[in-house]
């Protein structure tokens, strides 16, 4: 009895040592919890040595209590693993994608342009030939010279005007404002206020700026999360200033009364 006392002891010391270092080191809270149940564990096993030894067993009995074993190990290990919070990577690969987008029509935008002034300088080019071979009483010049271009933007603008209302429901679950807002009587863990009735209370312009900024707003009734910061303050990082407007303005047609969301105090 004394030893597995002083077994222990030792472990939890040894648990505690690696829980300080990981600490030290940067390690996330999880990982420090794992060193520290592997030190337990290590000292589990060394308690486990000091058992008094089983009877030995041979035959069909001793075959018998190997699979046991197995079984026993293999239930631990797969009920174990499944109380881990599982991960989907399609599902993170979707919503990396849906945050990359934006970007990527930015820049596909952007190289758009930079062909147009292409263009638009060999078509000069091709001007000032045409000039010179004129000037030259050379051969007649060619009738019609364009370098294409000229007709580009028509089809993103009429993107743009598109479902401004579906962009806003897409942003609110891409940025997981659910996981603390119950809608629809759908979401939210009760850690922030329902937010149905949002728009007899702000406009959309404040819903904005709440977002980019949950200092700017306190919700009635919500001082300590409030105080404690609990809505993140990441959004104007990691949202396009277009994301935010659409969320803002879909949000900011919620008008339920029958739901009680808090009165917005204006910090600043
Ligand atoms: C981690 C939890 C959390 C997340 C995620 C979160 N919020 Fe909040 N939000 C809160 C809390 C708590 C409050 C109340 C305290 C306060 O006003 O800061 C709040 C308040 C608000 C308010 C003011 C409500 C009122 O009645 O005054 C709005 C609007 C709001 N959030 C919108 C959003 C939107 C939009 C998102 C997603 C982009 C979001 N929140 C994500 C926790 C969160």
């Amino acid at each position: 009895m004394g030893n597995v006392i002083k077994k222990s002891i030792v472990g939890i010391v040894i648990g505690g040592i690696l829980f300080g270092a990981t600490n030290a080191l940067g390690f996330p809270f999880v990982f420090q919890l794992l060193f520290f149940g592997y030190a337990m564990l290590g000292a589990v096993v060394f308690i486990i040595l000091d058992l008094p030894p089983l009877k030995p067993i041979s035959g069909a009995k001793a075959a018998g209590a190997l699979v046991v074993f197995y079984v026993i190990l293999s239930v631990a290990y797969i009920a174990g693993g499944a109380v881990w919070p599982q991960f989907d990577p399609e599902d993170e690969k979707g919503k990396i994608d849906k945050i990359l987008k934006p970007k990527r029509e930015h820049y596909e935008a952007g190289k758009v342009e930079v062909l147009l002034q292409r263009a638009k300088a060999l078509d000069e080019k091709t001007k000032e030939l045409t000039a010179r071979l004129q000037a030259l009483g050379a051969a007649q010049a060619p009738a019609d010279q364009k370098a294409g271009g000229g007709s580009a933007p028509s089809a993103t603008t009429a993107a743009a005007g598109g479902d401004i209302a579906k962009l806003g429901e897409e942003q609110w679950q891409l940025q997981e404002c659910y996981n603390c807002h119950k809608l629809n009587g759908e979401g939210g863990k009760k850690r922030g206020p329902e937010l149905d009735n949002i728009g007899n209370l702000l406009t959309a312009e404040e819903i904005a700026r709440k977002i980019l900024d949950p200092k700017s707003y306190k919700a009635e009734g919500f001082e300590k999360e409030y105080e404690k910061g609990k809505m993140p303050d990441k959004y104007k990082d990691l949202m396009e200033a277009s994301d935010v407007q659409a969320l803002a303005g879909w949000l900011a047609g919620y008008k339920n009364a029958s739901v009680a969301t808090p009165k917005p105090i204006k910090m600043k």
